[in-house]
């Protein structure tokens, strides 16, 4: 018998074929890089999972909001028009996408260049930055959930918080330290922005949001995909809502993000120059779930590699005492609060504890 068979009449040692795969510290890309032409076991979606790829039906006519940012600061009555879009986007979609919003595309092209270089580099220079140890500046791994997730998603990921209180410069990785830099700061005025926005849409005054201090910290994060030789037995990113008050994406052409909409998958086209803007479970607790942070999932495709740069407002794990609560001017007799106070380290450590695992860490906290 070949030593092909003999693996798979040997018994399943999850947990030591997981501790293996950490133990290369190169991830997924390490093991296309080593010529792998299957999924190896530790990847493959159960039967009855929610993200094997045909659960959910999927459609194809329908697409999130585009609003074009162009005269925020300037025209007052194309400002109550994108207060109304980003409202009407936020309460039935969750997602929308925003174009003209400053960033040069240049420097969106320059950040995902960032992210390949850094995955690019020598294995032995990218591997000084892996670490499971969430208080390191840089934190590069493969699945955060990796041990108590149902089944491994196809991706890499570095994890940095750049607000407040950024890394050092050289605490980040050569290959894309000065962008991360610049990055940042475009994205927190960018935030700004939008946080405005979503206040006037809740009936709020502008600086609302930015005063319970929803901008003050950003995590940020690179998704790297890796070109997958089985797609329908995996996936990239499993079903999740995000752990933020709001999520600022930036994806590359391949494609592959989608979003639950009245419970079919609708897919989000990549747009060149724009930029994708979802409210995260924090923002939908404090609205009292008028906003809606809704799952969204990322397919694995033989095409690849695929580059993300996600930017979290949220101080994520670090250390917080600040207690976040449904917003009192929004309550009333008729809109009771739905959700207990509870801080961003606090949900943060849950989310973390349970993976993601398809069920929204917000039913938790619920009243
Ligand atoms: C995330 C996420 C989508 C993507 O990082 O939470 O949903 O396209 N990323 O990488
Ligand atoms: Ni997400």
């Amino acid at each position: 018998m070949g030593t092909e068979n003999k693996s798979e009449t040997k018994p399943y040692d999850r947990p030591s074929e997981l501790k293996a795969f950490d133990e290369t510290k190169s991830g997924v890309k390490g093991l296309v890089d080593s010529g792998i032409t299957k999924v190896p076991r530790i990847f493959i979606q159960p039967q009855d999972s929610p993200d094997r790829v045909t659960t959910t039906p999927r459609n194809i006519g329908l697409s999130i909001p585009i609003i074009d940012l162009d005269g925020v600061d300037k025209d007052p009555i194309k400002y109550k028009d994108m207060v109304d879009k980003i409202r009407d986007a936020s309460e039935t979609w969750g997602f929308f996408q925003v174009v003209n919003h400053g960033i040069p595309e240049s420097d969106m092209e320059e950040i995902k260049n960032g992210v390949s270089r850094f995955f690019d580099q020598d294995n032995e220079i990218r591997k000084q930055y892996y670490t499971r140890d969430a208080t390191k500046p840089v934190v590069y791994n493969t699945n955060f959930d990796l041990f108590t997730g149902i089944a491994a998603n196809w991706r890499d990921t570095v994890y940095c918080i750049m607000s407040p209180n950024p890394p050092k410069p050289e605490e980040l990785p050569a290959a894309c330290r000065e962008i991360q830099m610049k990055y940042s700061k475009q994205i927190m005025g960018l935030g700004c922005t939008l946080f405005k926005l979503l206040s006037e849409g809740l009936g709020l005054k502008p600086n609302h949001l930015l005063d319970l201090e929803c901008a003050e910290g950003l995590a940020m994060i690179f998704q790297y995909y890796p070109p997958c030789p089985e797609p329908e037995l995996t996936i990239g990113a499993g079903k999740h809502s995000d752990n933020s008050f709001l999520t600022v994406l930036l994806q590359d052409q391949i494609g592959g993000l989608q979003v639950l909409h009245q419970n079919q998958w609708v897919d989000i086209p990549p747009t060149p120059g724009a930029l994708i803007v979802n409210i995260g479970d924090f923002l939908q607790m404090m609205s009292n779930d008028k906003y809606k942070s809704i799952e969204h999932r990322v397919l694995s495709n033989h095409l690849g590699p695929r580059i993300s740069v996600a930017s979290f407002f949220t101080t994520g794990p670090r250390p917080s005492s600040k207690l976040y609560a449904p917003i009192q001017e929004m309550l009333s007799e008729e809109n009771m609060p739905k959700y207990c106070a509870f801080t961003v380290k606090e949900y943060t450590d849950h989310f973390r504890t349970k993976g993601l695992n398809g069920v929204s860490p917000l039913l938790h906290f619920k009243l």
